[in-house]
Order: structure tokens, then C-alpha cells, then sequence
């Protein structure tokens, strides 16, 4: 399936870097721009960082005979999304030095920093370091940022699960030394043995890859999104093991039907820790020497999945590890959404979670979150957590300490916002897209909100209000915010035009399928006008809009 005489350029650059390092430290260097040398900007994403520009300044910066406003994203690896309150502080001092500000959680429940300055760069990532915080591989051609069922609440096994996102993290870290060389202590002498490297050898992947943990009956990790899912399987409440789903993956490009988003297919069970983490080794192995290096379009895992079969793909990983995996077993999701509001969990310790818009932290007029949950930090009675929707889970609170967070959260605004938002809003996610995002065609964090807006009296009109539907925007069919796995879809086409996409289901187990092409706003809202009044009428009872518009699409087709 990969040429070897026909490599992507990626190839050679990841082959040639000498550990991931480039030309980065001259780049650095370089006063005469905010940019970095072209190939370098690849081998960035691999210590976690995107070369970006502001899109909105780019006219304005051209007529001034300016170079465009290069500025850099930089993504935090934590896996299950967990930071202690001195963190918490610690990254709202490190947002307020060196970026826009502006604390972002994001749908892997991770946070990343937008707008840092070429010559701020390396001190955000030292003083991440002091935090005991790091960027590496948070993007690139490896394992991305492990996400886990996020709320502690749910059940006491998530802290036996959150422990095995950090084990397959760390097993999955490229061997390289070269974020510490680059980043954080230039005189570092490294002993370069120690830097080869049994995973990535000096390919790395043919593309990145991601894996997700969830605790049925919780999905809200979306976990069939993953190149890699494991499903903990539960018997007289212990984990007696994982189903492992490969092959998932949201992104397609407009107008190439090659490509395709593809939720992950069941490969088979395995029981011990130890068998898990050799699968998911060799699952990435299999992806390494299988998956194609040619065109980066169709180099996913789930298109090598797809040529070598899920047979074929199962029968390579069992050679290699030494052992067959079980058939699937049984497992049910009841749900994708967050709890919000306070829950208590079986030792007695309070978790409330913050619905917060698009996982975009910031004070503004009237709503002082950022400072808010500072002052919560501050406290050092709570951990925060992120979850996969974008959200924060203050957690940990014992009860002497509740009514001391209580008090915060109320004195600025945050639980009244999160009582009163209403039920599309709290089951609604964004990507970034415009202003920073390259790839964008169209707006996504910004303006589904406003969207929303007009949607909710439409919805009121026909009493729907309190549906929980998904509606998931992107700027473009990567699929960041997943907007292929929700029951409302809206994918950018050009500015102020998307696709409609409707029919999936809401736990996640059903992409959805494409229902109108390019449309505006005044077009969404008529469409979905006439969608609500068909199923608030049509509706089977309890039927969600998923499953309605699923039977819908069926009966016109
Ligand atoms: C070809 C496929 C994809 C490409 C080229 C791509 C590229 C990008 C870029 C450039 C950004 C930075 C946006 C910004 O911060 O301004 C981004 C953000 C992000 N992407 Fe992707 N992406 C792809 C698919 C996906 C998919 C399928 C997912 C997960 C379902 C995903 C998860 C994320 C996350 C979590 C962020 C962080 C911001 C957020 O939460 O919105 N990406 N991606
Ligand atoms: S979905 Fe497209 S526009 Fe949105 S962040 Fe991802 S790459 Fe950018």
C-alpha cells in the first residue's frame, strides 16, 4: 500500500531530523520573523505545538507590507485530563504572560494555549515544565493525548482506568530526548542509545493516532472515535478486562471519496493490563509498518483497517503478541452527556461540573470565569478535570469544604450560567476554526453560540427545550469537534456555508449522514424548523431526534 519510491514529504523530514529536532533551535533564533523554517513547522507538532496566524489580520498586515501575525498553539499532554488546583493556578498565570489568555479545553480533554509568540515559546514550555507540565507528542505522527471517561463520580473504577491512560501514554512517548534538549535546557548531554527507539524507529507513524477508555455506561469519550477503543468490561463491579475497538476517525476532505469519517470496529476482548497495553503496542505496530506513507489522506489507521480487513488486521496483531484475543463482550452505553451540577461519588467527596462554552476560559462582561476559577484554585481544596465535551469537572471536594465552592461558583455567576443554559447549548461542541485554524473554511467555535441563539425558540416553538440533542459544529471536515458523530452535524464549506448532516444517534454508536449541501444560516434554520415539526409530531415516545431523523432519512430516500 505505500510506494517506498513515492514517500510523502513528511517522510524524509521525520526521517531526517535528527530526533525530532530540525533546524528548530536556528528557527527560534531567527529575529527577521515570527515563522519557523518550513520543515521545522512539521516537527513542531511533535513537541506539541501548531505554527498558526491571526486570519483576521492577514489583509490588514499585507497592506502594511507586513509578514502575516505568526503565532503558535500550544497543546498540554495530559492524559485523562487532570490538573491539581496549584496547576490550575499555575496555568492561569502561564496564559496570562505568554497568550491570548484564553484557557481552552478541548475534545480530548486536554487544554491548549493559542497566540504565543515565537519568542515566547520557549518560556511557556519551561514554565509548563515547573508545573511538572508537558507538550510532547500532543500533536504529530504518534499517540495523541489518552482520554478516559472523565467524571470519577461515575463509578470507583475510573481511578484504575485513569491509571491505565497514563501507562499507555507513557509506553507510547517517542524516545527522544529532544523536547528536554530543545526546550528546557539547552546544555542537556544526551547519551543518543538512549534515544532509540523500538516503537517509532525514526518513521514515527504514518499519521497521528489517537486512543480513548470508557466505562460503559458512560461514553462520554465518544470512544468509537478513536484509532484505538477500549471498553472496560465490568462483572460484580470489578474490571474484568477491555474490549478493543481499532479503526476510528472522523476526518474526510470535501469532494475526495476516498476518503470517509468510520467509527471503530470490535477486534476482539483481552483480560490482563498487561495483555492490553501489549495489544495496543502492537495494534500501533501493525499501524507503523502497514499504514500508508504516500498520501497522507489515506494514511489513517482506519484506512489500513480497512485494506488489510479486520481479520487480516487481527491475525497480525495476534502474531505479534503472542497470544488471540477473545470474542467481544456484551457492553451498553446509556450515555454521552456530562453531569453537571454536583454529584457525590462513593467515598463521599463532591464533583460539580462547569458547563463552559466550547471549552473557552476567559472573563467577560458580566461573567468573570476565569477569574472565578482562580479564586476556586486558590482555595487548593479541588482538582480540575476535562472532559471530551469540552467541560470542567471541579472534583475531589470534601463536604467540609463544599460550601466554601459553593459560594465561589454562585459570587461569579458560574453555577447560575450552568443551571440556566439550556439543554441544546449543554449537548453543543465547536472547534477552534477561525481566527487560528489554517484549515478552516469556515467560523466554528464563534459562531455556534449565535446559532444556538436562534435554534433555541425554534425548538420552544415546538416544545422541545429539554431535548438533549448533540450539535456539533466544525470549520471544516477534519472533524475536530466531531461533528460526524452527532445528531446535528454542521460541517464548513466556505465562510458562512455548511453541510447538514443529520441521523446519528446519541450515544455515539452512529455516524451521521449528509442531508443538505452548503447552506446558510437562513437555510439551517428552515431546514431544522421543518425537521423539529415533523419529529415533535412523527416522534416514536421517548425516540430521540438521532433516531427519528435516522428513520426519516430511510423513508425519503
Ligand atoms: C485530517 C484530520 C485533521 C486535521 C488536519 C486536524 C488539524 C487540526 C488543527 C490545525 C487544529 C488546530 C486548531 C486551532 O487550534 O486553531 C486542530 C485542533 C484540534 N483537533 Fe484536529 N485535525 C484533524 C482531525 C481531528 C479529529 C478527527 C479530532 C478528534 C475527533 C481532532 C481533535 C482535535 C482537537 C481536540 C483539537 C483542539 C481544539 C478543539 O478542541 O477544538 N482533530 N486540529
Ligand atoms: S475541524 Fe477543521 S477547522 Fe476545525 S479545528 Fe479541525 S482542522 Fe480546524
Amino acid at each position: 500500500m505505500t510506494d517506498k519510491n513515492n514517500l510523502s514529504p513528511v517522510e524524509r523530514i521525520k526521517t531526517n531530523s535528527n530526533g525530532l529536532r530540525g533546524t528548530l533551535k536556528e528557527s527560534l533564533l531567527d529575529d527577521f520573523t515570527g515563522a519557523i523554517r518550513e520543515d521545522d513547522q512539521t516537527l513542531i507538532k511533535f513537541h506539541g505545538m501548531y505554527q498558526q496566524d491571526d486570519r483576521d489580520r492577514r489583509e490588514e498586515r499585507v497592506s502594511k507590507k507586513l509578514e502575516w501575525l505568526y503565532s503558535y498553539m500550544i497543546r498540554l499532554r495530559l492524559p485523562g485530563g487532570f490538573l491539581t488546583s496549584e496547576q490550575w493556578a499555575g496555568l492561569h498565570e502561564i496564559a496570562e504572560n505568554h497568550s491570548t489568555g484564553v484557557i481552552k479545553i478541548t475534545t480530548r480533554q486536554t487544554i491548549q494555549l493559542h497566540g504565543i509568540l515565537k519568542s515566547h515559546v520557549k518560556p511557556t514550555i519551561r514554565d509548563f515544565n515547573l508545573q511538572h507540565l508537558d507538550s510532547i507528542a500532543a500533536c504529530g505522527d504518534v499517540n495523541r493525548n489518552v482520554t478516559c471517561t472523565s467524571n470519577p463520580s461515575e463509578s470507583p473504577l475510573h481511578q484504575e482506568i485513569y491509571e491505565l491512560a497514563g501507562k499507555i501514554s507513557e509506553m507510547c512517548l517517542p524516545k527522544t530526548k529532544s523536547y528536554y534538549d530543545l526546550w528546557i535546557d539547552d546544555e542537556l548531554a544526551i547519551d543518543r542509545k538512549t534515544e532509540e527507539d523500538p516503537l517509532y524507529q525514526d518513521r514515527y507513524l504514518p499519521r497521528k493516532l489517537k486512543i480513548g477508555i470508557a466505562i460503559p455506561p458512560n461514553n462520554d469519550v465518544d470512544v468509537f472515535i478513536n484509532d484505538i477503543a477500549l471498553i472496560a468490561i465490568i462483572e460484580n463491579d470489578k474490571i474484568v478486562g477491555y474490549n478493543i475497538a481499532v479503526g476510528g476517525g472522523l476526518g474526510a476532505t470535501h469532494g475526495n471519496d476516498a476518503t470517509y469519517a468510520r467509527l471503530a470496529s470490535l477486534l476482539g476482548f483481552v483480560d490482563t493490563e498487561e495483555k492490553v497495553l501489549k495489544a495496543v503496542y502492537e495494534i500501533i505496530t501493525v499501524q507503523r509498518d502497514f499504514g500508508n506513507r504516500s498520501d497522507r489522506k489515506l494514511s489513517r489507521l482506519k484506512y489500513t483497517i480497512d485494506k488489510l480487513g479486520i481479520e487480516g488486521y487481527r491475525s497480525e496483531v495476534e502474531k505479534r503478541c503472542g497470544f488471540t484475543f477473545e470474542p467481544a463482550r456484551e457492553f451498553k452505553f446509556e450515555q454521552r452527556k456530562d453531569r453537571y451540577g454536583w454529584v457525590q461519588n462513593h467515598e463521599g467527596k463532591w464533583f460539580y461540573t462547569v458547563f463552559v462554552e466550547h471549552g473557552r476560559i476567559l472573563d467577560i462582561d458580566g461573567y468573570p470565569l476565569k477569574s472565578g476559577l482562580l479564586k476556586i484554585a486558590e482555595t487548593g481544596n479541588v482538582n480540575f478535570r476535562f472532559t471530551c465535551n469540552q467541560n470542567l469537572i471541579l472534583s475531589d471536594i470534601l463536604e467540609k469544604d463544599k460550601a466554601e465552592i459553593e459560594n465561589l461558583l454562585k459570587e461569579h455567576g458560574i453555577s447560575t450560567y450552568t443551571d440556566e443554559v439550556s439543554a441544546l447549548r449543554k449537548n453543543s461542541v465547536a472547534c477552534v476554526a477561525l481566527n487560528t485554524c489554517s484549515l478552516a473554511l469556515a467560523e466554528g467555535q464563534r459562531y455556534l453560540p449565535v446559532l444556538v441563539t436562534k435554534i433555541e425558540p425554534v425548538l420552544e416553538k415546538y416544545g422541545l427545550q429539554n431535548e438533549d440533542i448533540t450539535i456539533r459544529m466544525t470549520g471544516c471536515p477534519n472533524g475536530c469537534g466531531r461533528s460526524p458523530n452527532a445528531e446535528i452535524g454542521l460541517v464548513g464549506t466556505a465562510y458562512g456555508k455548511y453541510n447538514l448532516h443529520i441521523g446519528g444517534d446519541r450515544l455515539g454508536m452512529r455516524l451521521n449522514t449528509k442531508f443538505k449541501e452548503n447552506i446558510g444560516e437562513e437555510e439551517i434554520l428552515e431546514t431544522l424548523d421543518e425537521l423539529f415539526g415533523i419529529y415533535s409530531e412523527g416522534r416514536h415516545s421517548e425516540e430521540t431526534f438521532g433516531d427519528f431523523s435516522y428513520r426519516y432519512l430511510q423513508t425519503i430516500k
